[in-house]
């Protein structure tokens, strides 16, 4: 197995720890932190290189997102994602070049791209625009009609050969005041959401200030400090570096000499509020931004570590080391959580072949299912070159 693999495999292992509901394995996972309109739903789009969150002034973003990016070849798109136990394992390393030849426009084939929701598993959703009207759809219903937010969290995921594997979940934006109906708690609510995500050493925060704002007062940098004192597994994005004041610029923020992160600070500039108006489209936007940072007296100097392409890339790099180190332990955790599992299957006794017959047997089923996944996934890791 390659390093590249790594990150489908954990979506995996997640998506049945979260079906079965067994056990918090705590995967690793990057978690998009910062206060309302501070441009983190844009990052997202900008990422994954679609339109397709729901937008809208005030807080929209109500249950927390987890969003799987899968990089699927052009003749991949019949991918099977049962959990037979194995998956698909490929030598090559995800090729930048054409990673970005293919962003840029040059892919061929259309239709390589859709969405798949956990919630309705038998759907591919190939129109974005449906994508956004489920997750608007899922949030009512679990969430409410009101500005309420809910913990529960809504799992989407995306297969395109225009992404790079990734694991990110979108969270409610920090709010200070209470606005419409919400409930005058939100705030604390909120945070607690947040915390409940950044707090485990296994996410990675995304932190996004906006650039117009003075980086003391971000509030995603200060909720990242106090569960990452030290800053290592804290990535800073500046977003709205256009709205700078005229005359003033970020690059001491962007070069490190202002906030220590290890990660450090990538600037972005994403879609303004009238590009969107405007029906500007991802390409074109990444395009200007691009040409931004070329052009720009202070930026050009580092013009290549600006940028969604550059966060994305680094992103992908990030998650798949962090992964890496953790491998020990979550291999750990997963002999557990087999332990275990065997126990309560052999409580079962032999399977009847009729699943639908009642919810234990579902249930020992999956199980069943879960074991055989974990194991091969222990045994694969074990050949992982790293
Ligand atoms: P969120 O609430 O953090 O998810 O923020 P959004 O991504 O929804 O963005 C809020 C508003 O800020 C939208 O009108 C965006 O068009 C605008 N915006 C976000 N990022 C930028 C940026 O880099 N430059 C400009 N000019 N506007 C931005
Ligand atoms: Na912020
Ligand atoms: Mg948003």
């Amino acid at each position: 197995m390659s390093l590249q693999d790594l990150i489908p495999v954990v979506n995996k292992l997640q998506d049945i720890v979260t079906t079965t509901q067994l056990a918090d394995l705590d995967l690793p996972i990057l978690a998009v932190v910062g206060s309302q309109s501070c441009g983190k739903s844009s990052v997202l789009e900008n990422i994954v290189g679609k339109d397709f969150l729901p937008r809208g002034t005030g807080i929209v973003t109500r249950r927390p997102l987890v969003l799987q990016l899968i990089n699927i070849k052009d003749d991949d798109s019949l991918i099977d994602d049962s959990f037979s136990g194995s998956y698909t394992s490929s030598e090559d390393e995800v090729n930048l070049e054409e990673y970005l030849r293919q962003r840029n426009g040059g892919g061929k084939k259309q239709n390589t791209e859709w969405g798949e929701f956990l919630h309705l598993p038998q759907k591919r959703f190939y129109d974005f625009h449906d994508i956004r009207g489920e997750i608007e759809r899922e949030t009512t219903r679990v969430a409410g009609e009101n500005k309420g937010i809910s913990r529960n969290p809504i799992h989407l995921k995306i297969y395109s050969t225009k992404v790079l594997n990734l694991t990110l979940v979108d969270l409610p934006g920090l709010t200070k005041i209470p606005i419409g109906d919400q409930p005058s708690d939100i705030e604390k609510q909120t945070r607690s959401l947040i915390l409940e995500y950044i707090s485990k050493p296994d996410t990675i925060i995304l932190s996004v200030s906006p650039a117009n704002v003075d980086l003391v007062n971000s509030e995603s940098l200060k909720l990242a400090r106090s569960v990452d004192p030290t800053g290592k597994r804290t990535i800073g994005v500046l977003s709205k570096l256009d709205l700078m004041d005229q005359g003033t610029n970020a690059l001491d923020i962007l070069k490190g000499n202002v906030y220590p992160l290890r990660l450090g600070f990538v600037g972005i500039v994403n879609r303004s509020q009238q590009d969107i108006a405007e029906n500007k489209s991802l390409d074109d936007s990444l395009e200007s931004e691009r040409q931004f940072f070329q052009n720009h007296p202070a930026y050009r100097s580092i013009a290549s570590k600006c940028g969604t392409r550059y966060l994305t890339q680094t992103l992908n790099k990030i998650l798949m080391n962090h992964i890496r180190d953790r491998l020990p332990d979550i291999k750990a955790r997963l002999n557990t959580l087999v332990g275990q599992t065997e126990q309560e299957l052999a409580s079962y006794g032999e399977l009847p072949s009729n699943l639908s017959e009642s919810k234990e047997v579902r249930g020992a089923f999956v199980l069943n299912l879960m074991t055989k996944f974990a194991n091969s996934f222990i045994n694969s890791i074990e050949g992982t070159s790293v």
